[in-house]
């Protein structure tokens, strides 16, 4: 089998990059290593940039997103027993977010495939990248018993954190540079009205709480809880009680609590790779990068590493223009560190840490204090939050 982009992994990153070269005219095939039941059943974030939420519309994806989705100009953080906003679309020059579940853009991605006749493997086993030092790579991977080989033009690792992509660039070539949080989040979905129509993100003594939701009839709550626990350690009562304890008073008096539909512990990192391409080989999204969610950065800046591919694939192709290729992993790496340096920031201002010393208190405190007394510490975690430009 011959396509131009043969592209690893069949999550966000690799959907959305397919479907954008489809639309070009570019041929592609995705190779996903499981199912896609398995796939649509993760649960992740669900907050949308605006660049992010206008690429799935270039997409023509964007349809249910922008029918179903909320669209939320702001979002609070509740700190020494208040509640302060953060006004997005006043500080960031009126752009806002999209709240939406990340489950559902995947599914709109893979329906859109399905309409535009794309080509997605599943149960694609032992895939894996050749030559890709060469003019010539192929990808090949078994189905059942049978080997079978896709020779391509370019590879497109987009097969997140745990796949084979980034492990193919030689160890004297990469690098990878890591921060690994000294907690976990402890995450349920409950089909209850949510606490509140913005998120809440929470500042407490006893640790961080998000109360955050899908929908008006979908709630999802986290609290952080320490690397030793385990999902059944939390039983649904002990969430809700401990949920109420971070929560400022008048929020938690009116916090709708029900049982779990889903419930998971997911630790905490910061993750880049570097370079994100090696000869025809380019990394996109979690393949290359982990962010803590705090930040809820995660797809978004994966959405980056899209565009640009998309571009620079596009320049290759139709213009004959090598020059996106050639810039990909400097242009993509600038804007990568740029959501890790909020999420980490983000995590640093609202999370309390074990081993913090009296002075790491204080410091958040200023943090806090300055973001509420300075529209320009607004503005910059607006300008952040609704997504840096592309
Ligand atoms: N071969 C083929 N597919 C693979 C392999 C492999 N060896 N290893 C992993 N995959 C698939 C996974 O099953 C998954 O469906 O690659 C896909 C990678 O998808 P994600 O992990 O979702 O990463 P990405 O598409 O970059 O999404 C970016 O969305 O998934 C969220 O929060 C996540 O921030 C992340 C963002
Ligand atoms: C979520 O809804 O899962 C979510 C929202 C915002 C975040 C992290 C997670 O920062």
């Amino acid at each position: 089998m011959k396509v131009q982009v043969c592209i690893i992994g069949g999550g966000p990153s690799g959907l959305l990059l397919s479907q954008l070269l489809h639309l070009q005219g570019i041929d592609t095939i995705v190779l996903e290593k499981y199912s896609r039941e398995h796939v649509l059943a993760r649960i992740r974030a669900g907050v949308l940039e605006h660049g992010f939420a206008k690429l799935m519309r270039e997409a023509q994806c964007g349809e249910r997103m922008d029918r179903e989705g909320e669209i939320h100009h702001g979002f609070e953080i509740a700190h020494d027993g208040r509640l302060d906003r953060v006004d997005l679309h006043k500080y960031s020059g009126g752009n806002s977010v999209i709240v939406y579940g990340q489950t559902e853009v995947t599914r709109d991605l893979y329906e859109a495939r399905d309409r535009l006749g794309g080509k997605v493997v599943h149960n694609a086993e032992d895939v894996t990248p050749h030559d890709i030092d060469s003019g010539a790579p192929y990808v090949t991977y078994r189905d059942g018993d049978k080997l079978v080989r896709v020779d391509c033009e370019f590879v497109i690792g987009a097969d997140g954190f745990h796949g084979v992509s980034r492990k193919s660039i030689p160890n004297d070539v990469l690098r990878e540079h890591e921060k690994v949080y000294p907690f976990g989040w402890l995450g349920i979905l409950s089909r209850t009205k949510p606490v509140s129509p913005e998120l809440i993100y929470v500042k407490h003594e006893r640790g961080f709480a998000l109360c955050s939701l899908r929908s008006q009839v979908l709630s999802r709550y986290y609290i952080q809880v320490p690397l030793t626990d385990k999902p059944e350690d939390w039983s649904d009562d002990a969430f809700w009680i401990e949920l109420k304890r971070r929560l400022p008073a008048d929020v938690a008096a009116r916090l709708v609590t029900g049982p779990s539909i889903e419930k998971s512990i997911a630790p905490l990192r910061s993750f880049v790779a570097e370079p994100m391409r090696h000869g025809r080989l380019f990394l996109a999204g979690d393949a290359a990068h982990i962010v803590p969610p705090t930040g809820a950065r995660g797809l978004n800046s994966a959405a980056s590493d899209i565009y640009y591919l998309y571009h620079a694939l596009v320049g290759h192709y139709l213009k004959g223009d090598d020059s996106g290729l050639d810039g990909y992993s400097q242009k993509a790496l600038a804007r990568v560190w740029k959501a890790q340096r909020f999420s980490w920031w983000m995590t640093m201002l609202l999370h309390r840490f074990p081993d913090r010393v009296s002075y790491d208190d204080r410091l958040q405190d200023t943090e806090m204090d300055y973001l509420f007394s300075s529209e320009t510490a607004m503005r910059l975690v607006s300008e952040n939050y609704v997504g840096l430009p592309f």
